[in-house]
């Protein structure tokens, strides 16, 4: 088989990474619509969470998520690894545990070389044997565009689904990843980030939730979401409009690529960021001390980010400890729950 050479971001009519329809638009979309009603849906559309959840018995649940897009990085088999990363991450941010799943696969084959999609499989085929998950099929359509990803099913116990919406004050917020991959693969599709930082954050997304969910799941955790195409304060909005608590958040504890703080004090910054500002704006105040290329990046949408866990205060410096012990070496205590004002985020 011969190496493919295409360069896949260049494929890519978009900017940056995972290209999503803009915040709220969905909203819109579904607004009046006959949703349905089942007592077993415990997690369903209208709050819309990570993942859905419906109960099969008072002790299991299934828990899933869909989640596919196009290239964001050159090489094919690590696309696969970093899109079957991003989709199982949402099964990890309720506290399941992922069991089977489904390709998702939309393939230019009249353009594309039919080797750069074995390759995607085989990277996410090795992303899904490392979370012992087992493909039982998939769906593939033409299209002008290279996208994959996966369709999960998990298993959790109808009690301890982490949803969006318990933040109590006091509690600590923890972030599991540095923030800024949208603003590097926007970089990489133009061909300014080096092999070195390209590599670092290839192999970031393409790391599973898992390590960080297994060690959360011996700790008083009240809420968990991860971070993915609305950014951290996006994603955090969720949490605080959910729950109706506020959150102080200290903009220097945020872990961050510093490559990424240097692009966006050039403007490389991706649209997806703008739309993430645009719509959750309005929810945070940004004390002057925090600069603008940090509130950028504070917007950046990631693609397979890391989780946001709140977590009761006492408990939160163990979190930490546990979880580098466990190698997830880049988790920092990043703010606390407030109780007023309310849905509000201050960075400061
Ligand atoms: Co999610
Ligand atoms: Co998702
Ligand atoms: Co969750």
């Amino acid at each position: 088989m011969t190496k493919p050479t295409t360069r896949l971001t260049q494929t890519v009519k978009g900017a940056g990474c995972a290209a999503k329809l803009a915040p709220g638009d969905l909203d819109r979309a579904l607004c009046g619509l006959d949703l349905p009603v089942d007592e077993n849906l415990i997690v369903g559309l209208e709050r819309a969470d990570d993942a859905g959840v419906y109960r099969i018995s008072d002790d299991l649940a299934l828990v899933q998520t869909i989640d596919f897009f196009p290239p964001m990085v050159d090489d094919p088999y690590c696309f696969g690894q970093i899109a079957a990363a991003n989709a199982l991450s949402d099964i990890y941010a309720m506290g399941g545990t992922p069991k089977t799943a489904m390709n998702v696969v939309a393939f230019p084959a009249k353009s594309m070389d039919i080797s750069i999609l074995r390759a995607v499989i085989d990277g996410g085929l090795q992303t899904m044997r490392e979370a012992g998950v087992v493909l039982v099929g998939g769906h593939t359509v033409e299209d002008a565009e290279l996208k994959y990803g996966l369709s999960v099913t998990g298993f959790i116990h109808p009690g301890r689904i982490l949803t969006k919406k318990k933040l109590r004050p006091g509690d600590r917020l923890l972030l599991t990843k540095p923030l800024g991959t949208g603003i590097i693969c926007t970089a990489i599709k133009g061909g300014m980030a080096g092999p070195e930082v390209t590599d670092k954050v290839v192999r970031a997304m393409a790391t599973l939730n898992r390590d960080a969910a297994l060690v959360m799941r011996d700790y008083p955790v009240r809420a968990c979401t991860d971070i993915t195409g609305f950014g951290f304060l996006g994603h955090l909005a969720e949490m605080v409009v959910d729950s109706g608590r506020g959150v102080r958040i200290r903009a220097t504890d945020v872990p961050v690529y510093p490559e990424a703080l240097e692009w966006a004090a050039m403007g490389l910054v991706p649209a997806g960021a703008y739309n993430n500002r645009n719509f959750r704006g309005p929810f945070v105040d940004f004390a002057r001390s925090v600069p603008q290329n940090l509130q950028d990046l504070l917007f950046d949408p990631q693609t397979s980010g890391g989780l946001l866990i709140a977590v009761d205060s006492g408990a939160a410096r163990d979190l930490v400890d546990a979880l580098a012990a466990r190698g997830v070496a880049g988790a920092a205590i990043v703010g606390e729950v407030v109780a007023e004002p309310r849905e509000k985020i201050i960075v400061e």
